[in-house]
């Protein structure tokens, strides 16, 4: 195995106090661990990221049922397409996530965590959820073209469409009523007119390089334009939210590791950052649908299995991680190939676009955040569940900020 070249931390590896999972809703590997809805499971690394990486294995998860009805004669969703459609759309939107992308949103990203961290020394103290939705949903915004916006408060509209409650699991019962409908449609309404079409008008009359300029250069329709626009809320904008208040949370109630993480070099915050997405990763279950006979571990599946991939107990895998693999160590030794989120970014062609945007914004935000020694927690968030995209949702975490240290200005 290769030697990791960064240094022991000063708290040493794992951290005292046994920093653990805060979220974790599944057991290490276990026969026991039944599939709420029935289906096969893959809990090891290796069966996870075999799925993952399997071409004939598509999407079955995020309501893919729906997204993908070949009646509605629409393109699908990036999320969902396979093949060739699937290749030419990721190599045409790589452009906006490459390092040298992600480097040029960074003024922006600063001047935006200034101003909420303005907000919060002004105000005293704030709900930290209530800012990572804010930069979340600003940072992904500026890559698909949302900011064209007629009236202030996108990230209150998308949320109210992403917290219905819908369960995204293969064959899940949809839980509809009447008023949930007309809850849901009219969140995803308010979103298309007050959003999503203002953009698209804009971006008719100067195309710009983002998503939305794209989409419509390939005759993309309004209706297709809001679908690939929901993708991204709820892939990239509330994953990002989730995430930031769970590093937040974690670094606040562990002095050591935040003292290592604000002091670290860029690449040691990530690989605290990394190391806590493994731990904690936001999504738990990814789905995938086998279109042929299929081995995986020595067990043979026939076509049209369906498999829930347990991204949790892939992430703690000791014979991946090691026999710590339950504890946070951001400089553990890890197989040749493996990465230090493990399969957090999820594996193969549908891999997160927007992995290194992601921590790069954390890690913007959080770091300047926690550089104020006087941050303290007024109320501990409560750890609930989003289906849709089988992930945590953490609420209500506060802080305070004492009036009496002053800001201590920007910091590149
Ligand atoms: C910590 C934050 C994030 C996490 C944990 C996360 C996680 C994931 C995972 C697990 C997948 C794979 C889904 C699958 O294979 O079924 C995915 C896909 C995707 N993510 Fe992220 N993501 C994050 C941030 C972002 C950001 C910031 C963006 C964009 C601004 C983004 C855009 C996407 C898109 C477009 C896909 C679909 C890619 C495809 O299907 O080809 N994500 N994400």
């Amino acid at each position: 195995m290769p030697q990791s070249n960064l240094p022991t931390p000063a708290s040493g590896c794992p951290f005292s106090g046994k920093t653990e999972s805060l979220t974790r809703r599944y057991d290490r590997l276990s026969d026991e661990n039944t599939d709420p809805a029935g289906l096969t499971q893959a809990q090891t690394y290796e069966s996870v990221r075999q799925l993952l990486k399997d071409d004939e294995a598509p999407q079955a998860g995020f309501l893919a049922k729906f997204a993908t009805d070949p009646t509605r004669g629409m393109h699908p969703p990036v999320l969902y397409m396979q093949g060739d459609e699937h290749t030419e759309m990721r190599r045409a939107t790589a452009r906006y996530f490459t390092p040298t992308a992600v480097n040029s949103y960074a003024p922006m990203i600063a001047g935006l965590c200034d101003e909420m961290l303005g907000e919060l020394h002004s105000k005293g103290e704030m709900n930290l959820d209530d800012l990572s939705l804010r930069l979340a949903v600003e940072v992904a915004a500026n890559v698909v073209g949302l900011n064209s916006s007629l009236l202030p408060g996108m990230e209150k509209r998308i949320e109210a469409f992403v917290s219905t409650g819908m369960d995204g699991a293969p064959g899940a019962v949809i839980k509809s009523s009447p008023l949930r409908n007309v809850s849901m449609g009219g969140s995803v309404a308010l979103f298309f007119g007050l959003d999503v079409k203002p953009a698209i008008e804009a971006r008719k009359k100067a195309p710009k390089d983002d998503l939305i300029s794209y989409l419509l250069e390939r005759k993309y329709s309004d209706q297709e334009i809001l679908t690939e626009c929901i993708t991204y809320a709820t892939a990239g904008m509330i994953t990002t939210r989730e995430f930031i208040t769970l590093a937040a949370y974690q670094l606040l109630q562990r002095p050591e590791l935040r003292a290592d993480y604000v002091h670290g070099t860029e690449k040691e915050r990530h690989a605290i950052l990394h190391e806590l997405l493994r731990l904690d990763p936001v999504v738990t279950m990814l789905y995938r649908k086998a279109e042929k006979d299929m081995e995986v571990e020595g067990q043979q599946y026939p076509a049209g299995t369906t498999f829930a991939l347990n991204i949790q107990t892939a992430n703690a895998d000791p014979a991946v991680m090691g026999d710590d693999a339950d504890e946070i160590c951001p400089h553990r030794k890890l197989p040749r190939g493996v990465q230090a989120q493990g399969l957090a970014f999820g594996d193969g062609a549908h891999r997160c676009p927007g992995a290194f945007l992601a921590i790069k914004e954390s890690d913007m935000f959080l770091r300047r955040l926690l550089m104020w020694n006087d941050l303290e927690i007024v109320r501990h968030p409560t750890i609930g569940s989003n289906e849709i995209v089988k992930g945590y949702e953490l609420r209500g975490l506060r802080v305070r900020l004492s009036r009496q240290q002053n800001n201590q200005g920007a910091i590149a």
